[in-house]
């Protein structure tokens, strides 16, 4: 294979160069960032040419594996043909994908706006759902995430990625993050308090009707907070009493994910408003998508374009992940091997006191590491990290606490790379349970 980008800078040199020339907050992980050069199926390599077995994928975004053959050929093809011309003219890769998207869709969502980014994506689904309610207020969840601009950086409900001035009418709402129960009530005697509250806050809190309420259906950066199954009717019937929509950002639990179903949501049983995704869309190049149904998108009458949204290279990529993810049957696949790491790593909370809670559907699994009294572990985490790190293997981080580590491999993995996986994270929380303080 033609080394396309060969590396002619040392990893030091690298690192060094990282730290004077991008915005010191770009975050990343390990104590020795990690210099990636390679990807290819579950694995990465890096500039040594260690291998490492990748169970973050990216932040869940590689969903079918690093430069898989049909998403590669199909883009390259693409991006040989036609690479950009901008939304002021059609091309048939965007109809096709805003197709495709109507059939997949739950319920009556049909009209899709593609932009490059899931930041944008709920950028547009709030601005829609303000025009079609003329209402402002927005009810979000403490400890969501939903992207980088100020209103998206108001909508999270974590304050280390809230930079700017807050955007007014956005209204948190307390987490389903059983767990650590806001209300310190117990799943199911506690008859969903969460989701009532939700009454309260439009009542004290707005004016009395609401635009939106927005939520994942489980909690990403948040550290995979798993909402109860009755949940979102309750929470959603609510707001839709107060004339409010319900966008369900789709951003780290679409595309089969969560196991069985192409959308998180479905699990929960409800028919979003407006339903926004991108990340696992097309396994890494930029797409951002926000879909709504006819009635809620006419709203929106103002002229707009997106430069580079639904560009032919990104727009064909996509449509040669749901191709793979279709025919593979990745979402069951997701279901079956998920099983296997949510029993294994069960079983490893039964062994390492320092296991806390284990918590996620399908391949998106979070660990919650704790000290005693379920005071959370952030210094565990870590350690957890390097020492999986170290025999190869690469997992996420979470949470508010940062204490919450999320397990989100590739949608075609096999049993065989589940168990490798629970292996090696056995074997790495040995080396951690050591420092827990009780
Ligand atoms: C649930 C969710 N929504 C939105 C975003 C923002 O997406 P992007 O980073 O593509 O702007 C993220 C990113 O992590 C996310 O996890």
């Amino acid at each position: 294979m033609a080394d396309a980008h060969p590396v002619t800078v040392s990893t030091e040199e690298l690192r060094r160069k990282q730290r004077e020339y991008l915005f010191p907050n770009v975050a990343t992980l390990y104590e020795e960032p990690l210099v990636l050069v390679r990807g290819q199926g579950k694995y990465v390599w890096d500039a040594e040419g260690r291998q490492y077995l990748d169970a973050f994928g990216g932040i869940l975004t590689v969903s079918v594996g690093h430069c898989h053959p049909r998403v590669t050929e199909r883009t390259i093809r693409q991006l040989e043909t036609l690479q950009h011309v901008s939304t002021l003219y059609i091309t048939e890769p965007q109809v096709r994908l805003a197709e495709k998207l109507a059939e997949l869709t739950p319920g009556s969502l049909k009209r899709s706006f593609f932009s490059n980014s899931g930041t944008e994506a709920n950028e547009t689904a709030v601005v829609v759902a303000r025009l079609y309610t003329g209402c402002d207020d927005v009810i979000v969840l403490r400890h969501s995430y939903h992207g980088r601009s100020m209103l998206a950086m108001t909508l999270g409900g974590t304050h280390s990625y809230r930079a700017a001035t807050p955007v007014p009418g956005v209204h948190h709402l307390a987490s389903p993050y059983c767990y650590r129960c806001p209300f310190g009530l117990t799943y199911p005697s506690c008859d969903l308090r969460c989701a009532k509250d939700v009454e309260e806050l439009i009542q004290t809190a707005t004016c009395g009707r609401v635009a939106a309420f927005i939520a994942e259906p489980i909690q990403g950066v948040g550290g995979f907070i798993t909402p109860p199954p009755e949940y979102f009717k309750e929470v959603v019937s609510i707001v839709r009493r107060y004339g409010g929509i319900f966008i369900c950002d789709e951003v780290q639990t679409g595309w089969g994910r969560t196991g069985t179903y192409l959308w998180g949501i479905q699990h929960w049983g409800v028919e979003p408003d407006i339903m926004t995704s991108a990340k696992g869309m097309a396994n890494g190049l930029p797409i951002g998508w926000t879909i709504t149904t006819d009635e809620v998108a006419s709203a929106f009458r103002h002229s707009t374009i997106s430069t580079f949204g639904g560009n032919p290279v990104s727009a064909t990529a996509a449509l040669a992940v749901i191709e793979v993810i279709l025919e593979e049957g990745l979402a069951d696949n997701a279901a079956i091997t998920g099983k296997v790491l949510m029993d294994g790593l069960k079983a490893l909370q039964e062994k390492y006191p320092c296991v806390g809670d284990v918590r996620g559907k399908g391949l998106m699994i979070g660990v919650e590491l704790v000290h005693a009294a379920k005071r959370p572990a952030p210094d565990l985490l870590n350690r957890w990290l390097e020492a999986t790190r170290k025999r190869g293997l690469l997992i996420g981080k979470g949470g508010l606490y940062g204490n919450v580590a999320r397990i989100a491999p590739h949608l075609n993995i096999t049993r065989t790379d589940a168990e490798e996986m629970l292996r090696i994270m056995d074997e790495a929380l040995a080396e951690v349970q050591p420092f827990m303080e009780v």
